[in-house]
Order: structure tokens, then C-alpha cells, then sequence
């Protein structure tokens, strides 16, 4: 593949109104609970992005059928819990854990045989974190040794056994399998998670007209739990733009004087705010307006203006609420006054690339002194950045993302290596940056 290079004019400031596409968890749900309702599910908003896109096809190889998308508009026919369809050839993931694991629960439901394969990054992953408690519901599964993909899902058609699972780690793609695989099951599965992650799953399922009960057990700890057997109503599903692609303008506008931005409709659930508390801690000039819901999801317009940043120690329970954020946090780190200290965050290691190890040489590499821990970071910010290396995105649009952002607190041009992953993710970040006032430009390499 061509390797695309982002060249990021330094300085800048960003300032207008801008709208981000819409939210990648909730895109995924949307077509994998409108292929197993009954009945149609419209679906406006919808993120025309490479992961979102890696379900999609997944459902149409399963013989759903899918109109779309166009626009952002998607509908799909429903076939029942029951209807889904071997597929003929291996189901690309490509770099999505998300389709991945969530698919593996809905799969391990059927009578038919199904091998999941994917990119380079996600073949690395660790998919033993969904094999161990589908094995435990009675599943058949075989990954490659080190439990990573491909891995082959061996459906027998027979119920799955209905579990109470405790998740060893905070991880709403791992809860969200064991519901879904809950769906296929003899009775009530539940899954207890450590801290609380993002819930959309069992607001979705609800949606659907699907009961999941949510009960917390602590200040920390939730449990979720449904009935196996019951079915799922089609509905229509207005996609809120996404906090995570959000968060790039944030912080943008954050760290660069003279900046004034509003980013619209941004999804707020309260799973995922934890980019904005944050910042917020940092000294950013944060304010929410037009607060309102949309199906079942709150949303806001985010205003955010230039205001100096400080280190701080990061609250580690904010970390599962803001899991994605932390490479552009990172550079918000960087360009605060002081030390940053983020620990409790060694899920980041098992992303799309070691967003630890990764961001520490990407800011290196620009003159920031920041050090990784086993769980997290230190950053001592304040400083311009300067290129000293390259910069690699190692297969992760989060990085390559982050650090165009990193351009605005430069004194050269920053040039990144191998961004055209931006597309998994946020396949209009490049107009969008630039609409707002940065100067980034692909170029062939
Ligand atoms: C996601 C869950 C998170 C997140 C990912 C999307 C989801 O992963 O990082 O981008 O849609 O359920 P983990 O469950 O591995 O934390």
C-alpha cells in the first residue's frame, strides 16, 4: 500500500464550527442489532469509516440485506436472531477489534462455521480476552497460539450455556461479546465489569426492545444481564457525532492562542465524557451547549476556546471513559505547563498499536520529554515541538491523528509516516482540520 504522509504546517489556531461523523461504537451496533432484529432498521449519521464498514460487509456476507450507505443513511433487513447465513469466504475485520469481538459473540450463536481474519495490527491483539468466557458458555473456538487471529468459530446450532461473568479487565468490547453471545443462550447472562465502560450496547439492546438490566454494584462496578431467547424489534437509530473523533478539535483548539470552536452534536454519554473532565482539570475553557437527546443518547454542542493548560495527575477512574482519548491527551500533556501523570491505563497497550510505547517515541521524536510506565505516562510539557525523526503511526489512526494535532504547538513542519489509517476511523479528518484553520497536507511517499 502507498505510504501517505501527513506534512503539518506548524502554528495556527483554530477557530468556526465544525461537525464530526458519527459515532464509531454506536455504527457498529447499528448494523449488527438491525441484521439480528426482526424488521427494518434505518440508520442516519451512520460513520462511513474502514471499521464500521468491516461489520457492514461482515452482515451482507451472512446474507443480510443492506441499502447503504449513502449519505450516512443505512437501512437494514432484518433477519431474526436465527436468520444470519454462512458465509462463503473468511469475514475481513481488517483493523477493527471492535467487529471482531462483538462479532465473535453474536457468532458463536449460530450453526454454522465462521473464521475471522484481519490487518496486520489486529492480527496482533489479544483475542483470549473473548475466547475465555465463550469457551466457558460452551463455544468452540480456535485462535492462533498467543490467541490471536485468525481465529475460527465453530457453531454446533446447540443453546450456549448462559453465564455470570466477572471481565478481568474494563473493556465494553469484551462485556458487549458476552451479552450478545447472551442473546444465543439457555437462560440469564450477565457480566460484571471492574469499572464502568461504555454502555452503549445495553442502551442499544434496549432500544431494540430487548431487555438488559443494569445494576451497580459499587462506586465502580456495574452489572449487566439478559435473557436469552427473547427477540429484537428493528427501529430507527440517528448516529450522534463522535466524542473520540471530537476530541481532536478539542484539544486543538485547546492548546493553540487566539482558537474559538464549536464542534456540534457531539455524543455525551456519560461512558465516554471522561476527555472532557480531563481537559477541564487541565484548565481548559470548556462550556456544553444545546444539550438535548437523540434516541436515547445525549448530545451537546462542545464550545472550547484557547485558555493555558496545566499537568495534572489524571484520576484513574477516569481512564475507561476516556480510553481512546489519551494519544491527543497526550499532546494536550505536552503543550500544558508542568507534569502530567497518567497511570491505571495499561489496556492502552493492547490497542491498535502500544499507544504507550508508541506516543512516547512519536513525542520524543518532537522534543517532548515524556516517559512510559508500565500502565501509562509522564509527561513534563510546555515546550514547542520540534522534528527531530520521523514519526510513525505503527497501523493506528489514533496516532497519526494525535500527532497532526502536535503540529499546532510546532516550530517546524511535523511529518507523519503511513496515515492513510486516518480512513478506519475518520475518513474526513483531513478537510475537516484544515477547514478549522491547521495546514496538513497527504502527500504520496
Ligand atoms: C469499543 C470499546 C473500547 C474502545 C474501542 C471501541 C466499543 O475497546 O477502545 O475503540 O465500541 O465497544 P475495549 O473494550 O478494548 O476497551
Amino acid at each position: 500500500m502507498a505510504n501517505i504522509q501527513f506534512h503539518v504546517q506548524p502554528g495556527g489556531k483554530i477557530q468556526g464550527r465544525v461537525r464530526v461523523p458519527g459515532d464509531k461504537s454506536i455504527s457498529h451496533r447499528s448494523i449488527m442489532l438491525g441484521s439480528i432484529a426482526e424488521g427494518t432498521t434505518t440508520v442516519t449519521g451512520f460513520l462511513e469509516g474502514a471499521d464500521a464498514l468491516a461489520t457492514l460487509n461482515a452482515f451482507r456476507d451472512m446474507g443480510v440485506q443492506i441499502e447503504g450507505p449513502v449519505n450516512g443513511q443505512v437501512t437494514v433487513h432484518g433477519v431474526g436472531l436465527k436468520g444470519l447465513k454462512k458465509p462463503e469466504k473468511p469475514l475481513d475485520m481488517g483493523n477493527s477489534g471492535t467487529s471482531t469481538r462483538l462479532l465473535a459473540g453474536i457468532i458463536a450463536g449460530q450453526d454454522f462455521d465462521v473464521t475471522l481474519i484481519g490487518d496486520a495490527s489486529l492480527s496482533k491483539r489479544p483475542m483470549k480476552r473473548v475466547v475465555d468466557p465463550l469457551s466457558a458458555m460452551g463455544a468452540v473456538i480456535e485462535t492462533q497460539e498467543g490467541g490471536t487471529l485468525p481465529m475460527v468459530i465453530r457453531g454446533s446450532g446447540e443453546p450456549l450455556k448462559a453465564i455470570d461473568y466477572v471481565l478481568p479487565m474494563a473493556s465494553a468490547q469484551v462485556k458487549s461479546c458476552v451479552l450478545l453471545a447472551g442473546l444465543y443462550a439457555d437462560g440469564k447472562t450477565c457480566a460484571l465489569e471492574p469499572a464502568p465502560t461504555r454502555d452503549h450496547t445495553e442502551r442499544m439492546l434496549n432500544g431494540f426492545g430487548y431487555e438488559v438490566h443494569s445494576e451497580k454494584v459499587d462506586a465502580q462496578q456495574t452489572r449487566a444481564c439478559l435473557q436469552g431467547g427473547g427477540k429484537l424489534t428493528g427501529m430507527h437509530i440517528d448516529v450522534p457525532s463522535d466524542i473520540s473523533s471530537a476530541a481532536f478539535f478539542m484539544v486543538a483548539a485547546a492548546i493553540s492562542e487566539g482558537s474559538d470552536l464549536v464542534i456540534e452534536h457531539v455524543g455525551m454519554n456519560p461512558t465516554r465524557t471522561g476527555v472532557i473532565d480531563i481537559l477541564k482539570l487541565m484548565g481548559a475553557d470548556l462550556t456544553l451547549e444545546n444539550f438535548h437527546e437523540v434516541g436515547g443518547e445525549p448530545v451537546a454542542d462542545v464550545h472550547i476556546k484557547y485558555a493555558p493548560l496545566k499537568g495534572i495527575e489524571i484520576p484513574e477512574e477516569l481512564v475507561a471513559l476516556a480510553i481512546d482519548e489519551f494519544p491527543v491527551l497526550f499532546v494536550a500533556a505536552s503543550a500544558a505547563q508542568g507534569k502530567t501523570v497518567l497511570t491505571g491505563a495499561e489496556e492502552l497497550r493492547v490497542k491498535e498499536s502500544d499507544r504507550i510505547q508508541v506516543m512516547a517515541d512519536a513525542l520524543l521524536a518532537v522534543g517532548i520529554d515524556a516517559q512510559p510506565t508500565p500502565d501509562g505516562m509522564i509527561i513534563n510539557g510546555g515546550v514547542q515541538c520540534v522534528q527531530r525523526s520521523a514519526i510513525q503511526s505503527h497501523h493506528d489512526h489514533r496516532i497519526s491523528m494525535a500527532m497532526s494535532i502536535a503540529g499546532l504547538r510546532a516550530v517546524d513542519t511535523i511529518v507523519i509516516d503511513d496515515c492513510a489509517n486516518v480512513n478506519t476511523s475518520f475518513p474526513t479528518f483531513l478537510p475537516l482540520i484544515n477547514q478549522v484553520g491547521m495546514v496538513i497536507s497527504a502527500v504520496e511517499a
